[in-house]
């Protein structure tokens, strides 16, 4: 590839909203040659304790979530550090994004991540490059891993919520469906069909037709087993038992104290949680476990591992969060088998990328993941091609910030499919 010159000139930050409404940070770099990339920090309501934490203003206003004095702050501050810096310098930059500084720890999993992404944006569009090709690019200076054209994904869809997304729902956070046959665009097709199912027969049953944060509906006052029964049915009644897998992400932090798990009213002590979630796994053929133990229950995380590492996709994503180390002790204590990557829990592109040629040299399946408060920024569709992702997730197909993720995937899908000459 022909490296054109071009160096950062400005940079913005300003505050904007997310899709709970909640403050969040927009960010703009401009290049000398006038490139313009701009990026959005999602926001996750159920957090793992070891996630880089977010910058905000504190106060009263938006319970102190708010963002607009420290986005003054940032561009002030930071704008010196990076002018003039080689926008395809992505490594160096997120270096110096991610160093603490004299005010605060680090630029956080917000104002971090959306520099992060806005350099790779306007790099990209220097380049003339759509972004998955740029970034995939960057993966592949960081691992040295071929890129595959023909690398499937897998579109996990959490059809419906409980748990932080969904008060009055099932204690687990998310059921899902999960697709693996066919092209993103017919995975997708199949996936909403199904959840149109879902709500019609929602409707017919007088159930509300509620949606949590992530767009799943939300089955009221069921337990988690019945909600599993209920997905089990309706698959085997429209056929399709064979096309779509169930999984769940129990986010089992969030209903962990003192060694006993809380779930639907009901206490576990380990050995019976252990008991139960595998007689689940076993009742409803359970291919996808995501945070099945508490981020610190080792012991739990390590009883499931022994037991269904050898057909179950065990994800830790509140266990991991997205960090390299902590993943290094996972893949040595054979805690689990596949990792959740989500750029804000890092905090850099590259970051993400360390960790995801870690995951792969080590044969863990990849799933980059949405968070619970998104934006309309359509950037981690490009990241799960550019780094031949094993799957995403980014939600049913309801709501627009779910959607556009989808969009995005099959937009790329279609011109991977136009244009087999791809140049690196
Ligand atoms: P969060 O949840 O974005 O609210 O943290 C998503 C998940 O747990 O996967
Ligand atoms: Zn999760």
């Amino acid at each position: 590839m022909t490296r054109l010159v071009d160096t950062i000139e400005d940079l913005k930050a300003e505050q904007r909203y997310d899709s709970r409404g909640v403050p969040t940070v927009q960010i703009t770099v401009i290049t000398k040659g006038g490139a313009v990339g701009i990026s959005l920090a999602p926001s996750g309501a159920s957090r793992g304790t070891r996630e880089v934490s977010e910058l905000r203003d504190g106060g009263v206003g938006f319970s102190g979530l708010a963002v607009k004095k420290i986005a003054k702050n940032f561009a002030v501050k930071f704008l010196p550090k990076i002018k003039g810096v080689s926008i395809f310098d992505q490594d160096l930059l997120d270096q110096i994004l991610t160093e603490p500084d004299e005010t605060a720890k680090t630029w956080g999993g917000n104002f971090a991540i959306a520099t992060s992404q806005a350099i790779a944006k306007a790099a990209a569009l220097s380049l003339h490059l759509p972004l998955w090709q740029y970034l995939r690019q960057v993966f592949h200076q960081h691992s040295g891993l071929a890129w595959l054209p023909n690398h499937k994904i897998n579109l996990c869809a959490n059809v419906l919520n409980g748990g932080v997304h969904a008060l009055g729902g099932p204690t687990f956070q998310e059921f899902w469906v999960v697709s693996s046959q066919g092209t993103m665009a017919q995975q997708l097709e199949t996936i909403a069909e199904f959840y149109f199912a879902l709500r019609e027969n929602f409707k017919k049953n007088k159930k509300l037709t509620l949606v949590g944060d992530e767009g799943g509906l939300v089955p009221l006052r069921q337990t988690g087993e019945e909600t599993l029964s209920y997905l089990h049915k309706m698959l085997r009644e429209k056929g399709l038992l064979n096309k779509l897998a169930l999984g769940l992400d129990l986010a089992a932090s969030e209903f962990y104290t003192k060694n006993c798990y809380l779930v639907d009213g009901k206490k576990y002590s380990r050995e019976q949680y252990i008991a139960y979630i595998l007689k689940l796994q076993k009742s409803y053929n359970l291919a996808y476990l995501e945070d099945p133990a508490a981020e610190d229950d080792l012991k739990t995380w390590l009883a499931l591992s022994e037991q269904l590492a050898h057909k179950v996709w065990l994800i830790g994503d509140d266990l991991f969060t997205s960090q390299g180390a902590r993943l290094k002790e996972g893949i040595e204590a054979d805690l689990a088998n596949a990792i959740l990557l989500k750029p804000n829990q890092v905090g850099s592109v590259t970051g993400l990328m360390k960790t995801a040629a870690l995951a792969k040299k080590n044969n863990y399946k990849t799933i980059v993941s949405h968070r619970s408060g998104e934006t309309t920024d359509t950037f981690i569709a490009d990241l799960a091609v550019a780094i031949n992702a094993d799957a995403v997730k980014f939600g049913p197909p309801c709501r627009g910030e779910r959607l556009i993720k989808y969009e995005r995937l099959l937009s790329i899908e279609q011109e991977l499919n136009e244009s087999t000459k791809v140049e690196f």
